[in-house]
């Protein structure tokens, strides 16, 4: 066997519990993907511009009319000015844009600092770009920054900082006063920073996306990262992007190259219509999504699980220190063969083992799924 190159690395545990849940006849509420498909008419557009003969390389940075819809979408609905040529990359998905970024800046022996819980992508693609990292947790009541630990664990060494609003797994959300603190901590040290987004449309209860293009003082030191599989239940088309200052669109854009070069041409086409078509719909998928959320909440209220609160993505952390004292990946199994119900456990998405029983529900799922769902949880 070769030496392994990420040795710590094995089978995510998406993939596990997914699997489980096949194997068992489980409900699946572990994997996070909707159970609702892409718009109808986004659906017509691919089949239209396929047969339309839009099948060859799209250009490397991504279809000009593509970019332009993003940054008129940007404008629009978060007040970002960018420039759709030189600030705006498509990828494959946002975990392209996030490896990308990641190799883009980082350069080997420096620093990267996760915030656990943090997406599983980040640890190994800043490991493979030969990174040193270090992960600061946290705080485990809400979810949000803690500062003090923060501002330890930045050095002149730490060349990048990921952040990720609103948060998988945990629902939580930064806002224009999280954005300040950070650029307060990364400026000494002209540390970067990649902000996760993918899950921007998802915010509820009234509260709006709090972006790190929004904050002046990071415009020209951040990739932020978005997926148009969340935005338009696609996850299986695989389209994304990032944008970024020109400067640092030129780097990003040197990885993307050779990484995957161009994505898909006729959904590029398709998405670039239906963002001038249907503008509103990003901001539909909200209240959509925040009535899902309430109708799962409503319905494990007779359960032992004890729900946090949820401000954006569509997943609910649950708390089931009054059910078991297993450690969370016993219980998921468990929950899964015993229960019939997959869920996601935190502690993958942590270094150290968090110091609290919490594991993942994804609520993007029909009504009836969620009631079959609940029905077995209440009874655990
Ligand atoms: C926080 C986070 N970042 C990135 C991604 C990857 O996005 P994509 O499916 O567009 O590659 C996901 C997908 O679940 C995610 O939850």
């Amino acid at each position: 066997m070769p030496e392994s190159k990420l040795p710590r690395v094995g089978t995510t545990i998406f993939t596990v519990m997914s699997r489980l849940a096949a194997e068992t006849g489980a409900i699946n509420l572990g994997q996070g993907f909707p159970d609702f498909d892409p718009p109808e008419r986004l659906r017509e557009l691919v089949a239209r511009h396929l047969a339309a003969g839009h099948n060859q390389y799209a250009p490397m940075a991504g279809l000009p009319a593509l970019c332009e819809a993003i940054a008129e979408s940007g404008l629009s609905r978060h007040g970002w000015k960018v420039d759709s040529a030189s600030e705006i990359t498509i990828t494959a998905g946002g975990t392209e844009a996030i490896f990308a970024a990641i190799h883009a800046i980082v350069h080997a022996g420096e620093e990267v600092i996760l915030l656990d819980p943090s997406y599983d992508s980040y640890g190994p693609a800043a490991e493979l770009a030969g990174a040193r990292v270090k992960r600061v947790p946290l705080s485990l009541t809400d979810f949000g920054i803690d500062y003090g630990r923060l501002a330890e664990a930045i050095t002149p060494r730490t060349r990048l900082l990921v952040v990720n609003t609103p948060l998988n797994p945990a629902g939580a959300v930064l806002t224009p006063a999280d954005w300040e603190r950070i650029a307060d901590l990364v400026e000494p040290h002209s540390t970067f920073v990649l902000s996760d987004e993918v899950y921007e449309s998802l915010v509820y209860d009234g509260r709006r996306h709090a972006g790190v293009l929004s904050n002046p003082r990071l415009r020209e030191r951040a990739f932020a990262v978005f997926s148009f599989g969340k935005t338009y239940n696609a996850t299986g088309w695989k389209v994304g992007y990032c944008i970024a200052a020109p400067a640092l669109t030129a780097e990003f854009r040197k990885v993307h190259q050779f990484l995957t070069f161009a994505v898909s041409t006729p959904v590029q086409h398709a998405i670039s219509d239906f963002m001038r078509e249907a503008p509103e719909f990003p901001g539909e998928l909200a209240p959509f999504y925040q009535a899902r959320r309430d109708r799962f909440a409503a319905l494990m209220a007779g359960s032992r699980f004890r729900l946090r609160p949820v401000a954006g993505t569509y997943f609910q952390l649950v708390d089931y220190s009054a059910i078991a004292d297993l450690p969370d990946t016993q219980f998921c199994e468990e929950l899964t063969r015993k229960h019939g119900v997959a869920a996601i456990p935190l502690s993958p998405f942590c270094d150290e083992t968090p110091a609290a029983r919490l594991i993942r529900f994804c609520f993007a799922k029909h009504d009836r799924t969620l009631e079959d769902a609940a029905r077995k949880l209440c009874a655990v």
